[in-house]
């Protein structure tokens, strides 16, 4: 399976699935990188690697459409099947939706429904919840609503701080991810309604 990796900044994760990649955990090709911040640290990781890369930056595009159309022609263009986002801090539209139907996955720091959008380990400690974690899900239109695909939880602690409780969640998620992506990749996700059904291994 041939994956796009959409990404707006640090890119623990996406180093995470070329790690497992190169562990030989996960059969994926990383078919391009896109950020849409050429500020990204996640462009200067891929100098070490032979990945293709570059930024798209919003702000060269009159409309969202056509920044969009930009991402999905790159993707394309590289045979991507599988889009991953992957800390991209964009809403993508119907528009890039249906170009990619059930066929875009996001990870999101916290156990959804709960503590969507953005700061989600914060919300969790200002909630006062006891455990929070991710979810690896595919996208929809909405924010972080998409059927979920994995969770693990994580506790949080009494002396937590947000940054604390933020690298608790992220080391989940570096195991969460990539195991995702190989249960996509094995064929083994089957999507009803907003439930994904797992099949075992053969
Ligand atoms: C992660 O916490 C992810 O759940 C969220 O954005 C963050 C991205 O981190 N969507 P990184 O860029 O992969 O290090």
């Amino acid at each position: 399976t041939v994956i796009g990796v959409l990404a707006s900044g640090r890119g623990s994760n996406l180093q995470a699935i070329i790690d497992a990649i190169q562990a030989g955990r996960l059969d994926v090709k990383i078919g391009v990188v896109i950020s849409d911040n050429p500020e990204a640290n996640v462009l200067k990781r891929m100098v070490n690697y032979d990945i293709p890369s570059l930024c798209i930056d919003r702000r060269q595009f009159s409309s969202r459409q056509d920044f969009e159309a930009a991402i999905a022609e790159e993707l394309n263009i590289r045979h991507v099947e599988l889009v991953v986002l992957a800390g991209f801090m964009r809403i993508l539209s119907r528009y890039f939706i249906d170009r990619f139907e059930g066929k875009i996955m996001n990870i999101h720091p916290s156990l959804l429904p709960s503590f969507p959008g953005e700061n989600a380990q914060q919300q969790a400690l200002e909630y006062g919840a006891k455990v929070s974690g991710c979810t690896v899900h595919f996208v929809d239109e909405g924010m972080d609503t998409g059927p979920i695909i994995l969770q693990e939880a994580v506790p949080v602690l009494e002396d937590d701080t947000v940054e604390a409780l933020a690298d608790r969640i992220v080391h989940a998620e570096h195991i969460l991810y990539p195991r995702a992506l190989a249960l996509y990749c094995e064929g083994r996700l089957t999507v009803a309604g907003r439930r994904v059904y797992i099949t075992d291994k053969e």
